[in-house]
């Protein structure tokens, strides 16, 4: 029997791997077909992508005279236009009035949910929950094709260790094990099993590569980096999401090694194509081609070849392919096989979405209005939201707030629509998204009067408002002086029982070009913290942020803190769930919550120095600061619950693993508070010796699971030699045998531990 099924199963991977084979063979000659009959102008055509603007230019430029590109055949994509009628009469004009008829790809930035926005990257990816990432990215992959978008740029999957670059937002944290399978996750969501189904997309992994580490957090800036770190902890997700099949890679600004990424060879040739296979198409970020010529390669002619030499295939607005390589062709710095190369990719994309049997398939006008803001499309992201919240203190069980009695709702974040979706939504709408205010009211069951003042503004400064404010109002100045908000404020705090602050970040303060370098809160909200504290009141804070705050004041002086990102749509009603106790929390950061910017970077899978402080007291001569401990403010991996998780009893099934075996690690998780609840329980392992220094631990595996209230449930993990393997000296990906220690815990400072031996 089990004979047969084995038959049964090679049979059905030798037929997929069969009919697969005849795709690709049926792709290969429908676009050697057309390629054939495409002129040299055509060609580079399909490498240019444009943008009439409509979504955030990013730039300084937006293409120009986009009908007649279109009929000359000079556009292979467009983005930032939305709608099946609009998108229909684009691409009606490169059907019917282009030469050829090659229909065009149509994308946009769908970062975090198409119009209905659910919480920021950063803010998922703490719920730790494959199932639900998967399915929101499903949920704005059938959002965006009923609007005509068939081609995401998302997901971003750039590690970040320092929280003063304001794309961390975007990304999901500091490490290439959650990365990966989050990578993984969004790009099942959003390709699903067959790509041209009318509500799946293809995806763009970005921004290739190490665009996370920008020397001081700031963006676009300069990264310098070693090769160890690239391949152990930076580009592992790219590898995941490539694994998984996506469609598209997209180029960062930085340069990598000394080379602009999207102009490196190394990068886009000799490691994304020889090395790790890549079979889709490589875009370039908004500009990036043209940036080139201020990183000093010369000018647009050189920056242009040297990216199409280097296998990039398609041009973002900058048209440098557009209007140089024809040129470079004639006078031999370009070869007609590597644009050749760049079209067929660029073309297979359009075949693998279906363009080439209907390049209408995905405009259907009657789609919007069902499949787009639907019931229960919102209601996913609340249960997102939800889930993406991080409990980061709660003394005295403050929370969750009782129903009845009187809760003062105080913070320029309480009452406000305009910073609840976060940054790169372009196609949300602030107007749908709930506040606090009004999720509070409405929670099933209130009894509890609520009383409201803004108290402070985000900021009091016009300029900074200035900066803040360029896609609408996020930072509102009050026409009320500071003192009088103040007062406002303290009278309605001491008329209540418990009080919630709502305050943090707008949402333009992190996100593209929103590096801080102070990401403290700012001052205003931290006056009104104070004052609140004073009123002797018990303090809850909701702390919105686009990335890690340092907060240590607050913490200090806060009894509760509830971290919620920027949750999205449904903010007001997610944070009354969790507030009130209908849902309770489970996230756990994804990235280290430093006490102070001076202790940046720091995140918890660090190299040992030959001077460690394990403590956190000062030593002379040790590895450590005079004025700050070295161990963050919170670690990642770190969330509290309103329960309270135990583990015991961490046993390995083996103390040796051989070198191609397997050995099991089984802990006990106690639900010993008063709340059933969710626990991510992680698993972290440190190579003891090696031939290179290796991280004090990595996080190697991870469950969420649900435990009842007085229950205990046994987690298992397996660990495979494969799971031990990292890039070395030489790049060469490899398990060294030897003494491995193991933690298991809620966090990544966890202490229940053991050993094993890796055998040769
Ligand atoms: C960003 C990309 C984005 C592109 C197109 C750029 O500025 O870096 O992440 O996909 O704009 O909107």
């Amino acid at each position: 029997m089990k004979k047969m099924i084995v038959g049964l199963l090679f049979m059905a991977a030798l037929l997929s791997a069969c009919e697969k084979q005849g795709r690709d063979e049926g792709m290969n000659r429908f676009v050697s077909d057309l390629m054939g009959k495409m002129t040299i102008e055509e060609k580079i055509g399909q490498l240019n992508l444009i943008t009439p603007g409509g979504g955030i230019p990013t730039g300084s430029v937006v293409s120009t005279d986009v009908e007649e590109k279109i009929k000359a055949g000079n556009v292979g994509g467009i983005f930032g236009i939305y709608g099946p009628e609009k998108l229909r009469q684009a691409q009606k004009m490169a059907v019917e009035e282009s030469r050829l008829g090659i229909p065009m790809l149509f994308g946009a930035d769908v970062i975090h949910g198409y119009k209905t926005t659910y919480p920021i990257p950063l803010g998922l990816s703490a719920s730790w929950d494959m199932d639900l990432i998967e399915r929101t990215a499903r949920m704005a992959a059938k959002e965006a094709t009923a609007d005509g978008i068939f081609w995401n740029f998302s997901p971003m999957v750039d590690i970040s260790r320092d929280p003063r670059w304001g794309r961390v937002a975007e990304g999901a944290g500091e490490d290439a094990w959650l990365g990966s399978e989050i990578a993984k996750a969004m790009v099942h969501g959003y390709q699903g099993e067959d790509l041209t189904s009318p509500v799946t997309m293809m995806a763009t992994v970005k921004h290739f590569a190490l665009y996370g580490a920008p020397e001081g957090g700031r963006d676009y800036n300069r990264v310098d980096m070693s090769r160890y770190n690239m391949f152990n902890y930076y580009l592992p997700p790219f590898k995941a999401a490539i694994d998984a099949g996506v469609g598209s890679i997209m180029t960062s600004f930085n340069d990598v090694d000394g080379i602009p990424a999207s102009g490196n060879r190394w990068l886009l040739t000799d490691l994304l194509r020889n090395k790790w296979g890549f079979r889709g198409f490589v875009v370039s970020d908004y500009t990036s081609v043209n940036e080139m010529i201020d990183h000093g390669m010369g000018d647009l002619q050189a920056v242009s070849a040297l990216s199409l030499n280097a296998g990039l295939d398609m041009d973002m607005v900058g048209e440098g392919f557009l209007t140089t390589l024809k040129k470079s062709l004639e006078e031999g710095k370009v070869r007609e096989a590597d644009i050749d190369k760049a079209c067929r990719r660029v073309l297979e994309a359009k075949y693998k979405l279906g363009l080439f049997d209907d390049p209408y398939r995905y405009f259907n006008d009657e789609r919007p209005a069902i499949d787009i803001l639907s019931a229960e499309n919102r209601s996913l992201a609340r249960e997102a939201a939800t889930k993406s919240f991080v409990l980061l203190k709660n003394e005295k069980q403050v929370l969750p707030l009782q129903k009845q009695g009187t809760i003062a709702l105080i913070g320029p974040l309480a009452n406000d629509r305009n910073n609840m979706l976060g940054t790169w939504a372009p196609t949300g709408d602030p107007q749908l998204a709930v506040p606090i205010f009004e999720g509070m009211m409405n929670a099933p069951g209130r009894q509890a009067k609520i009383l409201y003042a803004k108290g402070a503004n985000i900021s009091d400064d016009p300029e900074y408002a200035a900066k803040i404010n360029v896609f609408g109002p996020r930072i509102m100045i009050d026409e009320r002086s500071p003192e009088m908000m103040l007062r406002e404020a303290l009278s309605v705090a001491t008329q209540a029982d418990v009080v919630v602050a709502v305050v943090g970040e707008a949402t333009e303060m992190s996100g593209e070009s929103s590096s801080r370098s102070d990401i403290t809160i700012p001052e205003p909200q931290k006056k009104l913290i104070r004052a609140l504290k004073a009123t002797g009141k018990p303090l809850v804070l909701v702390v919105m942020g686009g990335r890690p705050l340092a907060m240590e004041e607050e913490h200090e002086l806060a009894d509760a803190i509830l971290f919620v990102w920027h949750p999205g749509v449904e903010a007001g009603n997610a944070i009354a769930d969790v507030l009130f106790g209908a849902y309770n929390p489970s996230g756990e950061l994804t990235m280290t919550f430093p006490r102070n910017v001076g202790q940046i970077p720091v995140y918890y899978n660090h190299r040992n120095t030959g001077r460690p402080n394990p403590g956190d007291t000062f030593q002379k001569f040790r590895s450590n600061y005079l004025d700050v401990p070295n161990s963050p403010l919170y670690p990642f991996g770190y969330g509290l619950s309103y329960t309270t998780f135990e583990y015991a009893n961490l046993t390995l099934n083996s103390s040796q693993m051989a070198a191609s075996g397997e050995i099991s690690v089984s802990v006990e998780v106690t639900n010993s508070g008063q709340f059933d609840g969710e626990e991510v329980v992680q698993l972290y392992v440190r190579d003891m010796v090696a031939s290179v220094t290796r991280p004090l631990r990595e996080l190697k595996g991870f469950q969420k699971v649900f435990i009842e209230k007085g229950a205990t449930r046994k987690v298992t993990f397996t660990i495979k030699p494969g799971d031990l393997a990292f890039y070395n000296y030489d790049l060469e990906f490899v398990a060294e045998p030897g003494e491995f220690q193991v933690f298991v815990g809620g966090h990544s400072t966890a202490e229940l531990t053991g050993e094993f031996e890796l055998l040769p």
